[in-house]
C-alpha cells in the first residue's frame, strides 16, 4: 500500500508538472483528487489493514494528498498564466496599422466667432443674455424710441406673423427685456439670429446673427463706450488695431456713432479688404437714449448707460476675409472646412 501510495504521488506531481491547460487541470484535478479518484480508493482499503498499519498509512494518505493538492495549486497558477498569455496574445491590438479615415467636423465660422466674442467680453466682466427671436413690435420698435410711422423702421423692415408681432430685426430688443427685470448696473451682450425682408445677396439675407451690448449704471459716459470696443476690438482683430466713432444716427442712442476698425491686412494705408479706405465698419453704438432708459423702468436722472450692436457675419467676413456672404450659409464642407 505504501508503495502505491508513493507511486500515486509521483506520478500525479509529474503529470500536474506537465499540465498546461485549464480543460487537462481539471481532469487531472478529478483524476487525483476527487472522490472516485485513486486516491480515495486505496483510502478506503484502509480499513482492511492492522490497528498498527493504519495509522501509519493514514498519515502517509493524508500527506501525499496534501502534496497533490500543493501541486495542483502550483500548475493552477502556471495554467492562468499560461491561459492569459495565451488570450493577451490571441487580441492583441497592432497599434502601427493605418486607422481608418473619418471624416472631422469643426465649428462653422460664425460659431466660432461668437464664442470668441463670448469669451472677450466674458473677460471684460459682460454675461450673457438671451431674448426671443419672435417679438412684438414694441420690444423691437415702440420701446426702441422708434414709434409707429418713424421712417427708422422702414430700413428694418421685417417679417409680420400679425400686425403687432414679428420676426425680431435687431438684438436691441433684449436691451429692453433686460432693463425691464434688472436693476443697475447692468452689463450684457445678447448674440442671436435677427431677421429682415432683405434679398439674398453678397452682402445681405433675410436671417443674420448680431449681438448687442448693454451698459447701465451710474456715470458712465462715451468714454466707458470707447475704452470698451477698443478692448474689444484688439483682442478680436490683433494687438495694432485702432477704432474710429464717426457721428451717425439710431433713435435709441444720442449721441449715435459707427464705428471702424483700422484695416487689419493694411493697417490702414488702403487694400483690398478695406476697399482702399484704411478701416472697416464694423457696428453700431451710442448713448442709451433717456427715452429708451425711462420706458424700461430705468431713471435717466440717475443711471446712464451705452449699448452698441454689431453684426456677426460681418465680423467673420472681416477676420477672414470672405467676400460673399453666401459662402456662410450654402454648407459647403470644401469652404467650411478651412476655418
Ligand atoms: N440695432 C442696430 C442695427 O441693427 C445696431 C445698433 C446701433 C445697436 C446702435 C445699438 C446701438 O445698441 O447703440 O442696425
Amino acid at each position: 500500500m505504501k508503495e502505491k501510495l508513493e507511486a500515486l504521488k509521483q506520478k500525479a506531481l509529474d503529470d500536474l508538472a506537465k499540465v498546461s491547460d485549464a480543460a487537462s487541470l481539471e481532469q487531472m484535478r478529478v483524476a487525483y483528487l476527487g472522490k472516485k479518484s485513486e486516491l480515495a480508493a486505496i483510502l478506503k482499503g484502509m480499513a482492511a489493514l492492522t490497528a498498527e498499519e493504519r495509522p501509519i498509512i493514514g498519515q502517509l494518505g493524508n500527506s501525499v494528498r496534501t502534496a497533490i493538492e500543493e501541486a495542483f495549486e502550483v500548475a493552477k497558477k502556471h495554467v492562468i498564466e499560461l491561459e492569459t498569455a495565451k488570450k493577451i496574445n490571441a487580441e492583441r491590438l497592432d497599434v502601427t496599422l493605418p486607422s481608418k479615415k473619418t471624416d472631422k467636423g469643426n465649428l462653422h465660422p460664425l460659431t466660432k466667432v461668437q464664442a470668441e466674442l463670448e469669451n472677450i467680453f466674458l473677460g471684460m466682466g459682460f454675461s450673457i443674455a438671451e431674448g426671443p427671436e419672435v417679438e412684438t413690435d414694441y420690444y423691437n420698435f415702440t420701446a426702441l424710441n422708434t414709434p409707429e410711422f418713424h421712417p427708422a423702421r422702414d430700413v428694418q423692415d421685417t417679417f409680420y406673423i400679425t400686425d403687432k408681432v414679428l420676426l425680431r430685426s435687431q438684438t436691441s430688443t433684449v436691451q429692453v427685456h433686460v432693463m425691464e427685470n434688472n436693476k443697475p448696473p447692468i452689463r450684457i451682450i445678447s448674440p442671436g439670429r435677427v431677421y429682415r425682408s432683405d434679398a439674398v445677396d453678397a452682402t445681405h439675407s433675410p436671417m443674420f446673427h448680431q449681438c448687442e451690448g448693454l451698459v447701465i449704471d451710474k456715470n458712465i459716459t462715451m468714454a466707458d463706450l470707447k475704452g470698451t470696443l477698443e478692448t474689444f476690438a484688439k483682442a478680436m482683430f490683433g494687438d495694432k488695431t485702432k477704432i474710429r466713432f464717426r457721428p451717425h444716427h439710431f433713435p435709441f442712442t444720442e449721441p449715435s456713432c459707427e464705428v471702424d476698425v483700422s484695416c487689419f491686412v493694411c493697417g490702414g494705408k488702403g487694400c483690398s479688404v478695406c476697399k482702399g479706405e484704411g478701416w472697416i465698419e464694423i457696428l453700431g453704438a451710442g448713448m442709451v437714449h433717456p427715452n429708451v432708459l425711462r420706458m424700461s423702468g430705468i431713471d435717466p436722472e440717475v443711471y446712464s448707460g451705452f449699448a452698441f450692436g454689431m453684426g456677426i457675419e460681418r465680423i467673420v467676413m472681416t477676420k477672414y476675409g470672405i467676400s460673399d456672404m453666401r459662402l456662410l450659409y450654402e454648407n459647403d464642407t470644401r469652404f467650411l472646412s478651412q476655418f
